[in-house]
């Protein structure tokens, strides 16, 4: 339910916020408090009467209550709970400034587009698609998706994925690694994933890409930290998305794991889209091969023999990009078998020198197989394929 704009409570907030914020800004602590602890009570008022909003209310209640009693928060001197304003949809948001600037930090730019990618060319579609679904003119009905999860074996792109609509789509594209964000602002992550999504609506057409987000959910078999559950409840919230009713905004949450069964299943039916990104396939390797020797000359390379071995290999594109330095490599050591000597040189002569090269020969690469090695069991293997069967898309 959304609060009705013409109530008079919201218009007392909104006028009682501004008077706060005009306080505020003339250092006057006294009648900012004051300010602060009748939008408190407003929020109370609320709260009593918007049943769906209500712990939301109750929450912004607790905290300008806080404000009108001078508390700040623990973390640091500056990190004051003053409230930045944030209005969407007609609600108002309310998040630390600080920890907006925290969410902001998250927006990354990407070089990667999505010809560095090879093979998984229906998961590209389907990622373009989403997109552009969401810019388009088109009935209400038609929403684009909200929740992608991609899960595979590790190394098999999909944070190159992630990258490539970094990098490819009009879009404001946030980083977050699980882990570094449950480490490094511990104590304050589960608000930053709500000061993030503040951020990703404001800036929307959004993607919020949650890799590695096997460590928040391997987290609910009882040996979870506090912190975690609470990002993971808060994350689950703004997957809701109960103030991203407006179809026509793309606040797309990407996902990635290599433990998707770890996933249960309250944050399984918020990604309903879930796409297997498996082990390259003979096509998908030969490409991949292509783009990890850019560069090179591989015409003399049996590209169709050394793919087939590689799809054996179980080789992932990460193997494959390791198994391609090792030919280069080991061309690199034939042509040049005294390299090592040059270390001598000043770095401004070496950088006046070129490489000497050959074209990659089959030798190479027989070299590379023998160095290279999957750490992927055809055991493991049946494992995602059994949980792409039971959860994934048919
Ligand atoms: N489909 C692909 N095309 C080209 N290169 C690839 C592909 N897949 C993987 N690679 C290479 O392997 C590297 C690792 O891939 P990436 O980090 O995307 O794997 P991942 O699926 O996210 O793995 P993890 O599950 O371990 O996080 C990439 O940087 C790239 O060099
Ligand atoms: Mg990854």
């Amino acid at each position: 339910m959304k609060i009705d704009l013409s109530g008079p409570l919201y218009d007392a907030l909104k006028k009682t916020t501004a008077e706060y914020h005009q306080l505020k800004s003339k250092n006057d602590i006294q009648g900012s408090r004051e300010k602060a602890g009748e939008i408190a009570i407003l929020n109370q008022e609320l709260a009593k009467i918007n049943v769906s909003r209500r712990k939301e209310l109750e929450e912004q209640a607790r905290r300008w209550d806080a404000v009108s009693k001078g508390k700040t928060q623990k973390t640091s001197a500056k990190n004051t709970i003053t409230p930045g304003m944030t209005k969407n949809n007609g609600e108002i948001e309310e998040e630390p400034d600080d920890l907006l600037q925290k969410a902001n930090s998250l927006i990354t730019s990407s070089k990667v587009t999505w010809s560095d990618i090879g093979g998984l060319d229906s998961v590209k579609k389907l990622m373009m698609e989403t997109v552009v679904i969401a810019g388009l003119q088109k009935p209400e009905s038609i929403k684009p998706w909200k929740g992608i999860l991609l899960f595979g074996p590790p190394g098999t792109g999909k944070t190159l994925l992630a990258a490539a609509s970094a990098g490819s789509l009009d879009a404001t594209f946030y980083d977050v690694k699980s882990e570094s964000v449950l480490s490094k602002y511990f104590g304050e992550s589960s608000k930053l994933i709500s000061a993030l999504y503040t951020s990703a609506r404001k800036n929307a057409p959004s993607i919020v890409f949650i890799d590695e987000f096997d460590a928040l959910s391997q987290s609910r078999d009882g040996e979870t930290s506090e912190a975690t559950r609470k990002v993971l409840s808060s994350l689950l919230t703004e997957l809701d998305g109960l103030s991203d009713k407006k179809s026509d905004q793309l606040l797309l949450t990407l996902a990635a794991t290599n433990t998707p069964w770890d996933l249960d299943t309250a944050v399984l039916s918020r990604f309903p889209r879930r796409i297997y990104v498996p082990l390259p396939d003979q096509k998908a390797c030969k490409e991949i091969i292509r783009i990890q020797t850019k560069g090179m000359d591989i015409s003399g390379v049996s590209l169709d023999r050394i793919s087939e071995k590689c799809v054996e290999m179980l080789y992932s594109g990460r193997d494959l990009s390791n198994f391609c330095q090792q030919a280069i490599w080991t061309m690199i050591h034939t042509v040049n078998p005294d390299l090592y000597k040059m270390a001598e040189l000043p770095f401004d002569e070496l950088k006046r020198r070129s490489l000497a090269t050959r074209p990659l020969a089959d030798d190479d690469f027989r070299e590379a197989f023998l160095k290279i090695r999957s750490p992927m069991t055809k055991i493991m293997l049946e494992r995602y394929e059994q949980w792409n069967i039971e959860c994934g898309e048919v």
